[in-house]
């Protein structure tokens, strides 16, 4: 059993954000897809957004870029449709919902509108995308902006509070710091690093937007740093996320000081990735205990 934020849960083992729909997982894929102690749904904003213009991922040494944008149905479609139809696939895993906003009072109005919707188990603040314009990795590189937006959304639920945090930052401990001062019960360290692809004819990005967020094993190492200085420094809850694709670097983000890690970019190459690790962190069923 894992306890995190208050939650417990069955294993240690997560789904990053946005990188596993469970609907079409489970659809397309079959059930071994939907191995998470806990899901963790797409970014959802207060309106509906398209996303950023394509090409949206590009491959790059060792890892992937990404400039999704984080398209979306808007919180009443998310909750009239999604949230239920996510509930179908997942049983009885708890369901943490990631709310982003451009300001700090989409934050609030989101965490109002999701305050006793069955279901939902808690809340992860996206303060970290770094694909949109206004809005999450401008309000989480700024302390203040980070304590009001958590302060703002502990006064509105009394939910399980997670703040996901960007590796782009001058002072990752500051912003944990900002977010446990503000009442969130974890941190998710760390959403992808801000990056660039460049055409090399054309001097521009190779995605659609102006740069992307790098994820996949090139992350490992920012993620280690951060999840172990936040941890020595504030002894917080953490989420550990940044190239999880086995059993050892699942292990490496525990041992650096992470109560549960979270599968991202992983999953796209092997979408069994996150049960796979599960069962080979599980403890043996000893004789006696069958
Ligand atoms: O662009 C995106 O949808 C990515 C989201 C994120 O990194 O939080």
């Amino acid at each position: 059993m894992t306890l995190l934020a208050g939650l417990r849960l069955d294993h240690p083992v997560l789904n990053a954000s946005g990188t596993l729909d469970a609907i079409a997982a489970r659809d397309v894929l079959g059930d071994a897809t939907l191995g998470a102690a806990a899901h963790v749904t797409k970014t959802i904003f207060p309106d509906a957004r398209p996303g950023n213009p394509s090409p949206r991922i590009a491959e790059t040494a060792g890892g992937m870029l990404n400039s999704i944008g984080l398209p979306g149905p808007g919180i009443a479609a998310f909750i009239d449709d999604v949230l239920p139809r996510t509930r179908t696939c997942v049983g009885v895993t708890p369901v943490i919902v990631s709310i982003g906003g451009e300001s700090v009072s989409d934050y609030e109005r989101l965490a109002a509108l999701l305050d006793g919707v069955p279901g939902v188990a808690a809340l992860e603040l996206n303060l970290s995308c770094p694909n949109i314009e206004s809005g999450c990795i401008s309000i989480g590189a700024d302390v203040a902006e980070t304590l009001l937006v958590t302060r703002r959304v502990r006064a509105t639920t009394a939910l399980p509070l997670l703040v996901k945090l960007s590796p782009s930052v001058s002072d990752i401990v500051a912003l944990a710091a900002a977010a446990v001062d503000g009442g969130a019960d974890a941190v998710t360290l760390t959403n992808t690093a801000r990056g660039l692809a460049v055409r090399v004819d054309t001097g521009r990005s190779v995605l659609g937007g102006p740069g992307g967020g790098l994820s996949g094993p090139p992350l490992r190492p920012l993620a280690l740093a951060a999840v172990y200085a936040v941890r020595v420094a504030l002894g917080v809850d953490i989420v550990g996320v940044g190239g999880v694709d086995s059993l050892a670097t699942a292990a490496e983000l525990l041992a650096a000081g992470a109560t549960a890690v979270a599968v991202g970019t992983a999953t796209f190459r092997d979408p069994t990735t996150i049960s796979r690790i599960a069962a080979a962190l599980a403890p043996p069923t000893s004789i006696e205990a069958r």
